[in-house]
């Protein structure tokens, strides 16, 4: 790999990151008044997102949508098969409830994603029309309505939200 390949790798991370942080400011700034600082975060994390979509056009990332299916399926399976189990055992060695709450609510969520990805990568091109619905505390992603309760996390119904 080229020096500028790693540069695009490296920055897509901190581009990417820096997006989700500052919606993150952005959520915080509102809660306590700031109107205009959230505005800024928000302006300045759409930013962010071209940049990290720019880096990630240069490293060829982007495919057809069946080869992007399949890295997605591996990237989850990778998740909740190596990654996560990985850090979970440490957040017990390490006796951090909550990291260990937070890996251990986005480790069942991959499988899930996993599974849908495959649902759809094989039919895709048959367009069944489903709806997909967002836990707002877990993430848990449910196909056609929002379950009554998370199965994940146990949140109700109202956590739900749907994904236009
Ligand atoms: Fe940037
Ligand atoms: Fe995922
Ligand atoms: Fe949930």
């Amino acid at each position: 790999m080229s020096k500028t390949e790693k540069n695009l790798q490296d920055a897509f991370a901190g581009e990417s990151q820096a997006n989700r942080k500052y919606l993150a400011f952005a959520k915080k700034a509102e809660a306590e008044g700031f109107k205009q600082a959230a505005k800024l975060f928000r302006a300045a994390a759409a930013s962010e997102t071209i940049h990290a979509h720019n880096h990630l056009r240069e490293l060829g990332v982007v495919k057809s949508t069946r080869e992007n299916l399949m890295a997605a399926i591996n990237g989850e399976s990778y998740e909740f098969q190596n990654m996560y189990p990985r850090m979970i055992a440490d957040a017990q060695a390490e006796e951090n409830p909550g990291a260990l709450r937070s890996f251990n609510l986005a480790n069942a969520v991959e499988k899930i994603h996993a599974a849908l990805y495959q649902k759809a990568l094989d039919s895709l091109g048959r367009n069944a029309d489903t709806e997909y619905y967002v836990c707002s505390v877990c993430g848990y992603t449910a196909e056609g309505a929002a379950p009554d309760e998370c199965p994940v996390c146990g949140a109700k119904k109202q956590a739900f939200r749907k994904v236009e």
